[in-house]
């Protein structure tokens, strides 16, 4: 897909099917975050994939309950991105942002819907937050600070089925 259509075009999407993400697309996409530009290259970025589906679930526990709800505000979506950056770095905000950017525009070049997800800061500030960086062997004294979640999941089918009974012939 053209770059600038893919920047133009892009949506956050909200409504998927069940269908997993391929983990080379996954792949794909964090390197494309990997790449974006950051304050005199330091690169301050981490990117957690989460797949499995008890800390998929966690996630969007930890983050409803900053909300004060019960609800998922992950859609649904079974492919998590958390995005973190090193606040020692000044530019961290900026450098993670752009990261998430290119996560959400890499999704959609390759027919990946997604959505940024925000409360990453609160969470992963928690102590339960801060148990979940550790249990990733991530640096879990204060130094990360959550930019956002990148929901990723397959759209949902844009045309209906075949209807069996219009394709039956009959003798
Ligand atoms: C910093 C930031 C935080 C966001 N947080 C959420 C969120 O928590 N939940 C959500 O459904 N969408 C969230 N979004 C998505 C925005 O609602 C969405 O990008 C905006 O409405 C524009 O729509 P578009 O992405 O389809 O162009 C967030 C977007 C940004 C940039």
């Amino acid at each position: 897909m053209e770059t600038i259509e893919a920047l133009i075009h892009r949506r956050s999407c909200r409504k998927y099917s069940d269908r997993p993400v391929e983990a080379e697309k996954l792949a794909r996409i964090i390197e494309a975050g990997q790449y974006a530009p950051s304050g005199m290259g330091r690169q301050p970025v981490t990117f957690v994939a989460v797949t499995d589906p008890a800390t998929v679930e966690r996630l969007s526990q930890l983050n409803a309950q900053v909300m004060g709800s019960n609800g998922d505000p992950f859609y649904g979506a079974k492919t998590v991105v958390v995005v973190l950056v090193d606040r020692n770095v000044p530019t961290h905000l900026e450098d993670g942002s752009l990261a998430m950017g290119n996560l959400l525009n890499a999704a959609y070049a390759l027919g990946v819907d997604s959505c940024w997800i925000h409360r990453a800061h609160e969470v992963f500030d928690s102590p339960e937050g801060l148990e979940l960086l550790a249990s990733w062997s991530l640096p879990a004294d204060g130094s990360l600070r959550g930019v956002g979640h990148c929901i990723l999941a397959m759209p949902r089918t844009r045309y209906p089925s075949p209807n069996p009974a219009a394709t039956t012939s009959s003798t």
